[in-house]
C-alpha cells in the first residue's frame, strides 16, 4: 500500500520524504488556499516545488474548473508541469468526460469526490488512475467509509478494472490500518495520523529499559 501525504506544506511533505516512506502527494483547492498559494504562476510553482520534493511519486493536481472544456485546458497546462503529476477531477458527468479524453491522450487521473459505488465504477469506466473515496467525510455524517474502501476493492477486483483505489480524507491511525486489511492501494493522508502508527508504549517503555540496562553495565 502506497502512502500519500494529503497536503501542499512544503515542510510536511519534506518531514515524510525525509522519513523513506513517502510515495507521493494529493492537494486540493482547500489544501492550497490552506498554505497561501494563489495565482497561476504561484501555483504551477508550488506544485513543480511538490514533484521535486517527491521524486518518483505521483503529485495530484486538481483542476478548478467544472466544465469539460475547462478541466481539459486546466488539466492539459497541469500535466505539462511535471511527469509525475496527477490531473485531479471531480466527480461529475462532464468530469468523467475529462478524464476519458485525458485517458486516450496518455495524461493521468485521479477521480476525487467520491462517495459511492456507482461512482468509482464510472471512474474506472472512464479510465482513471485513481479513485478517491473520501472516507473520513463519510464517518463524519454518520455513516462507515471503510465499508465503501471494501466495495470498492471487492468490485474492482472482480472486474478487474485497474485503477487504483485511494483511500483520501483519512483521519487516524486506525484508517490507514483499516485499509491496508482491506486491500486500498494508497491511503493519503495528513502527516499526523502517519506520526500517529510510530506510537506504542511498550515501545517507549521497552527502549527505556534497554537504555538502563545498558548504562547499568557501561556507565
Ligand atoms: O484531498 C482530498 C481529501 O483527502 C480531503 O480530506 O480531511 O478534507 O476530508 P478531508
Amino acid at each position: 500500500m502506497k502512502f500519500f501525504l494529503d497536503t501542499a506544506n512544503l515542510q510536511q511533505i519534506q518531514e515524510a520524504a525525509s522519513m523513506g516512506i513517502l510515495d507521493g502527494v494529493t492537494t486540493n483547492p482547500s489544501l492550497m488556499a490552506k498554505e497561501g498559494i494563489k495565482g497561476q504562476d504561484n501555483v504551477l510553482q508550488h506544485y513543480k516545488a511538490i514533484c521535486d520534493i517527491v521524486g518518483h511519486g505521483d503529485v495530484s493536481a486538481e483542476v478548478i474548473s467544472t466544465d469539460f472544456a475547462g478541466m481539459v485546458r486546466e488539466g492539459e497546462i497541469l500535466a505539462s508541469i511535471h511527469e509525475n503529476i496527477v490531473v485531479k477531477v471531480p466527480m461529475i458527468k462532464d468530469g468523467i468526460k475529462a478524464i476519458r479524453y485525458f485517458t486516450d491522450n496518455g495524461i493521468r487521473t485521479n477521480c476525487t469526490l467520491v462517495f459511492s459505488a456507482g461512482q468509482a465504477i464510472l471512474a474506472a469506466k472512464a479510465g482513471a488512475t485513481y479513485v478517491s473515496p473520501f472516507i473520513g467525510r463519510i464517518d463524519d455524517i454518520g455513516g462507515d467509509g471503510m465499508d465503501l474502501i471494501t466495495q470498492i476493492v471487492h468490485i474492482y477486483g472482480i472486474q478487474g478494472f485497474e485503477t487504483e483505489v485511494l483511500a483520501a480524507s483519512i483521519r487516524s491511525p486506525l484508517h490507514i490500518i483499516k485499509c491496508a486489511e482491506m486491500g486500498a492501494d494508497v491511503v493519503t493522508c495528513p502527516l499526523s495520523a502517519i506520526e500517529g502508527l510510530f506510537n506504542h508504549p511498550l515501545t517507549d517503555s521497552g527502549l527505556q529499559k534497554f537504555l538502563e540496562d545498558y548504562k547499568k553495565v557501561n556507565g
